[in-house]
């Protein structure tokens, strides 16, 4: 299916500024990349322009995932989701890396291209260097006929439909959730069980009205936004499923903001960051209920002890932290799914107080074409 993009899509509809737009229609653009894929009968998902067949995709034996700033990001969540739902060996790269250190490109590897616009350069370079070396490489692409889209073999639309703000947010939301249905999709034709796929599509299926959910919360998360703009500098910590969210979150207030940011796994914080915290370094820490709820709560000791303020965002009030943002549970593979979204209106918020040009951060482009 394709979703066309209407002249009013690029109305402000109300909003003051393109992010906020954008932020807030991601429950429609994640209902949109869901509709019309879920097979409950086989309790997976149809992607029709994959050009991968069952066999092939049997064949797979890693996938190597490949973008640039956010959609390296998304990548690095779809990476784990292969790995969690399907169990093939993946992992993602900054697509320039990647390209720059002549690569081994084995042929039981499946690329996969990741970009909103479909223009980046350096991501665009690599697929056509992948292809004239023989590789078969996807797309997970949202502009519909875009340079990256038409270059790969086959892939998947994210319908996130037209994002306008320099900074990608609903776009992010969709290329994670496009990845989820990869994932899963990769896993019924591999190892993972019926029981398994149907409670991932319950998973997908509640995902809309969390979103929603989330964004209610919005005046709160402004509150704390302003509790917070005195800070210099933040940390953000996770780990395993919350860390790539650490990383977008950290990357989205640096961009809107201009307030330096680090991304850090929570288990290296001893290995050095800790030296960092201190009252005006506050923490940002992503503590999803899962098997790592505990060692999360030890980090973010690890902080106080130090006299570092906490910012958590968790499925429940976290006792060791200053300030909770509580989002709502999903499946432990689909939580990174929802956890960056409160984080995306605490970097709008912070920007808006400072009065940052929200759409158009300083040096930064919408799409970068060269090199
Ligand atoms: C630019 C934008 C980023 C974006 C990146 C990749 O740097 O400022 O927001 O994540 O390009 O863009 P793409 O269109 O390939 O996802």
């Amino acid at each position: 299916t394709t979703v066309e993009w209407e002249a009013e899509s690029y109305d402000m509809g109300g909003h003051d500024t393109y992010m906020h737009k954008e932020i807030s229609e991601q429950a429609d653009a994640v209902d949109r990349v869901l509709r019309g894929r879920i097979d409950d009968r086989f309790s997976t998902v149809h992607l029709g322009g994959l050009n991968l067949d069952a066999r092939e995709a049997r064949g797979v034996r890693r996938i190597k995932i490949l973008g640039c700033g956010t959609s390296y990001h998304a990548g690095q969540i779809g990476a784990q989701l292969i790995e969690e739902l399907a169990r093939i060996p993946a992992d993602a790269e900054p697509a320039s890396e990647f390209r720059y250190r002549n690569p081994v490109v084995d042929p039981d590897t499946l690329y996969v291209a990741v970009s909103q616009s479909g223009e980046t350069y350096d991501v665009l370079a690599a697929v056509q260097e992948l292809k004239r070396k023989g590789a078969r490489v996807l797309g997970v692409v949202n502009v519909v006929g875009s340079a990256i889209a038409r270059e790969a073999d086959g892939g998947t639309y994210v319908h996130a439909g037209p994002e306008v703000c320099v900074v990608s947010t609903k776009c992010f939301t969709n290329t994670v959730v496009a990845f989820a249905l990869l994932a899963l999709h990769l896993g019924r034709i591999r190892d993972l069980s019926v029981a398994d796929g149907k409670r991932i599509i319950e998973g997908l299926r509640k995902l809309p009205a969390q979103i929603t959910e989330i964004l209610e919360n919005e005046d709160e998360i402004k509150k704390l936004a302003a509790e917070y703009a005195d800070a210099k500098s933040m940390m953000f910590i996770g780990r395993v499923r919350g860390y790539p969210v650490a990383r977008e979150a950290s990357l989205k207030l640096k961009e809107v903001s201009y307030i330096h940011a680090e991304a850090y796994p929570a288990s290296e914080l001893k290995h050095g960051p800790l030296a960092l915290i201190e009252p005006a370094m506050p923490t940002v820490a992503i503590v999803p209920d899962d098997e790592l709820l505990e060692k999360n709560r030890a980090a973010m000791e690890e902080i106080k002890a130090r006299s570092g303020r906490i910012l958590a965002v968790a499925h429940q009030v976290q006792e060791k932290a200053d300030h909770t943002i509580v989002v709502p549970k999903n499946e432990n593979e689909l939580d990174p799914i929802l956890m960056g979204i409160p984080l995306q209106l605490f970097a709008y918020h912070t920007a808006l107080a400072m009065g940052r040009d929200i759409d158009k951060p300083r040096n930064l482009a919408k799409s970068v074409t060269v090199e």
